[in-house]
């Protein structure tokens, strides 16, 4: 039988209303027989991570009927609190933030769900899910008791925790257990009025019944500030180590209950300029034999990554931003695709589990539309008009992102050089405040890139008077360990040789608004060209083309993956919609995701680049193309290791 019959059976099964669940539905903790008990009858369960917010709402059930024909009986997933609070008090719960309708897939598909609402997450997403608006505090202490937070906190949950009630298994719904905060155990604060007053918040919203949990890596040192009576304690550890070892951890906390794994990992993340993370299949199955073997509870992690689109990445720190793919070497890949471990993993639970009958749902075709023709618009700075909707604010030394309520994306700092500057002078940020990079003009030609942790200093030459354009880019907050009060823009002044510069005019820049309106297509009066050769810098600037589906093609429009030959790092936008950073000179990303839906066969498809550094668009023309396979591992420039090992929790306070 094909899959889509089995999908509408599923659903058809599914279609009992919340109202009728019996009230004898349970699902808790025995410590006596070591496991869970579901409806009194021992239970176990075999979940996989996917994040609904790394995956468009079109696809959700298709990634989940997967993820369901591989034996899975429960899913896990996160809630990213500035995903669906982008301005206090305002919230966002449509389309691709339709948690609801996402949780109520899951039941339709007949999986129980492991919720980890937060309110920290960490999830390699920007701040850790926190929203940054929290910053507007400048001190506060986030993860802890402080005042602020806590309402905050207890606000966004007032209003989360409300919604996900009916979803509760006892209540009819897919929940099984709910976490509580991330990791903690290896966070500074080692708070525990925090957690205590989360548990009280959380069982004041949902209740005596639900199993609460916590999750820390698998060491005592991890579990002494992560696990708070009343919270069942688990741990995550990945694959290839001493699984009984690992588990011990967990002993040391719960004596007896059922072992669990929250965070068993099929991969691991990637940084910029990092090589792609890679796990091996032998390794990983074996281990998860090792687990399933002594009845343990088992999430795999990542068992889909999805995608960062927009700017959702967060980063690491020494400041290592995380690419727009977070495939992970999942078991099925960013766009949904079935692997060999996928099939490995499968393998492996059906000695455990009967696993269900008929066609594992195929992966999806993918289409090379090929090359497309990219011109040149305009730059940045002289956009300014159309993109700063606020207008520049005036101030003595430079404000934040969060200083002017811009949570992402660009902002740009302009000033008039206070000197001449005949010989190279150094433009430094001696604090190195610059987050996270920044694209320096002086009358509007390229001179020079900061970056945070790498590039403090460029010299510089210019006259009295000339304007000085600092483009900064926020690349992603951090998202793990004590760093994670990142403020965007610059943080710190700069300086001039000797001297701090002063007398900024700051420009907030709505560059989303501004390509989804379609404002630089109807600007699109051709520029002159620049006359810089590719190897140099040239000023970070907007470029456009189009391109249409084939209509002599059955069955298109299909995925695709875009690629930028000779171009330097941006951020690409296809119909509006910000499919996230590109940046193959750095790697080890070259191409970007780009799902279907997005594609239009009734129109020209508007592809909207804003490149940084230099395009290939001069002399000649210049080309994005789309190919049919993801190339995400390339060979980096930057070989440097990076400091956080994968599969351990190396502590990095
Ligand atoms: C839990 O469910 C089982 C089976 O439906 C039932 O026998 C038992 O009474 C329930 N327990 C509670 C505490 O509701
Ligand atoms: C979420 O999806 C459900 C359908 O499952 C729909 O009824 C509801 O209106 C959606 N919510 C929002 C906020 O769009
Ligand atoms: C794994 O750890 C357990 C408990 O610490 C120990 O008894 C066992 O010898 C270890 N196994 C291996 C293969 O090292
Ligand atoms: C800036 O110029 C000075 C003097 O020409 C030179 O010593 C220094 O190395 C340069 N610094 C950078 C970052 O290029
Ligand atoms: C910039 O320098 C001025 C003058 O020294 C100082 O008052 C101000 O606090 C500094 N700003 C930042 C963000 O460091
Ligand atoms: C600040 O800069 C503006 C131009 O942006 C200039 O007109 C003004 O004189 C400057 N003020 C000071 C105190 O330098
Ligand atoms: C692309 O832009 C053109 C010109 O503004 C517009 O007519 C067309 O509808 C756009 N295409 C899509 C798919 O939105
Ligand atoms: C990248 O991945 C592809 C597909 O798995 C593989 O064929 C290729 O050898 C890999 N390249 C590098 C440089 O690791």
């Amino acid at each position: 039988m094909g899959f889509p019959r089995a999908a509408a059976g599923l659903l058809f099964l599914a279609v009992i209303p919340v109202s009728l669940a019996t009230s004898s539905s349970n699902f808790t903790v025995d410590y006596k027989n070591n496991c869970f008990l579901k409806d009194g009858q021992p239970f176990r369960y075999i979940s996989g991570s996917i994040h609904y917010s790394r995956i468009p709402q079109v696809y959700w059930k298709d990634r989940l009927l997967k993820m369901y024909m591989a034996g899975l009986n429960a899913i896990q997933t996160y809630i990213p609190w500035n995903f669906h609070e982008p301005i206090p008090g305002r919230y966002d719960f449509s389309g691709d933030r339709n948690l609801t309708h996402f949780l109520q897939l899951c039941k339709d598909l007949d999986l129980l769900v492991i919720l980890r609402p937060g309110p920290y997450i960490c999830g390699e997403w920007d701040m850790g899910g926190l929203p940054s608006w929290l910053l507007k505090k400048k001190d506060i202490v986030l993860r802890s008791s402080d005042a602020d937070y806590i309402a905050a906190v207890d606000r966004w949950m007032g209003k989360l925790l409300p919604m996900i009630k009916p979803y509760l298994y006892q209540n009819g719904g897919p929940i099984i257990t709910v976490q509580v905060e991330n990791e903690y155990g290896s966070y500074f604060a080692c708070d525990f009025d925090y957690l205590r007053h989360l548990v009280k918040l959380f069982r004041s919203h949902l209740g005596e019944e639900v199993v609460l949990f916590s999750t820390d890596g698998a060491g005592v040192g991890y579990l002494k500030c992560g696990s708070l009576q009343g919270v069942y304690a688990t741990v995550d550890f990945g694959p290839g180590g001493n699984v009984t070892a690992a588990f011990e951890a967990q002993r040391h906390a719960e004596p007896h209950g059922p072992l669990v794994n929250s965070e068993f990992y099929t991969g691991w993340l990637d940084h910029w300029g990092s090589p792609h993370s890679v796990t091996s299949t032998a390794v990983l199955v074996k281990s998860l034999n090792e687990i399933l073997e002594i009845d343990a509870n088992v999430n795999l992690y990542m068992f889909i990554g999805g995608t960062n689109f927009e700017y959702w990445n967060g980063a690491n720190t020494p400041y290592a931003p995380q690419p727009t793919s977070y495939d992970y070497d999942a078991p099925l890949t960013e766009a949904g695709d079935l692997t060999e471990k996928y099939f490995a993993i499968r393998d492996v639970i059906k000695k455990y589990r009967k696993i269900p009958e008929g066609a594992v749902p195929p992966s999806t075709p993918k289409f090379a539309y090929g090359q497309v023709t990219m011109k040149k618009l305009q730059t940045v700075s002289e956009s300014l008009d159309i993109l700063s909707f606020s207008g520049p604010v005036k101030s003595p030394y430079p404000l934040t992102f969060e200083d002017l309520n811009q949570a992402f994306g660009f902002m740009l700092y302009q000033i008039t050089l206070p000197v001449d500057c005949p010989k190279p002078t150094p433009l430094s940020s001696p604090l190195n405040g610059v987050h996270d990079r920044a694209y320096v003009t002086i009358d509007g030609v390229a001179a020079g890139v900061l970056e945070r942790d790498k590039t403090i200093s460029i010299n510089i030459t210019g006259k009295i008077g000339s304007r000085l354009d600092i483009l900064v880019e926020n690349m992603g907050r951090v998202n793990y360990g004590k760093d994670i009060n990142d403020f965007k823009g610059l943080v710190s002044n700069l300086t001039l040789g000797a001297d701090t510069l002063s007398n900024w005019t700051v420009y907030s820049l709505s560059i989303d608004e501004a390509v989804k309106k379609g404002l630089f297509w109807k600007n699109s009066s051709p520029r002159t060209p620049d006359n810089a050769p590719t190897t140099t810098l040239s000023p970070p600037a907007f470029y456009a083309g189009s391109f249409n589906i084939p209509d002599d093609i059955p069955d298109l429009p299909q995925d695709t993956y875009i690629q930028f030959p000779d171009w330097r790092k941006g951020q690409v936008w296809i119909n509006g919609f910000n499919l996230g950073r590109y940046w193959p000179s750095r790697g080890p990303q070259i191409t970007l995701f780009v799902p279907e839906y997005l594609l239009s066969t009734r129109a020209p498809n508007n592809i909207t680049v804003l490149e940084l550094e230099a395009s290939p668009c001069s002399p000649g023309p210049c080309v994005v193309e789309f190919i049919s396979t993801p190339i995400i591992n390339a060979t980096t420039r930057y070989t440097k290791p990076f400091m956080r090992e994968p599969f351990s929790k190396q502590d990095l306070l």
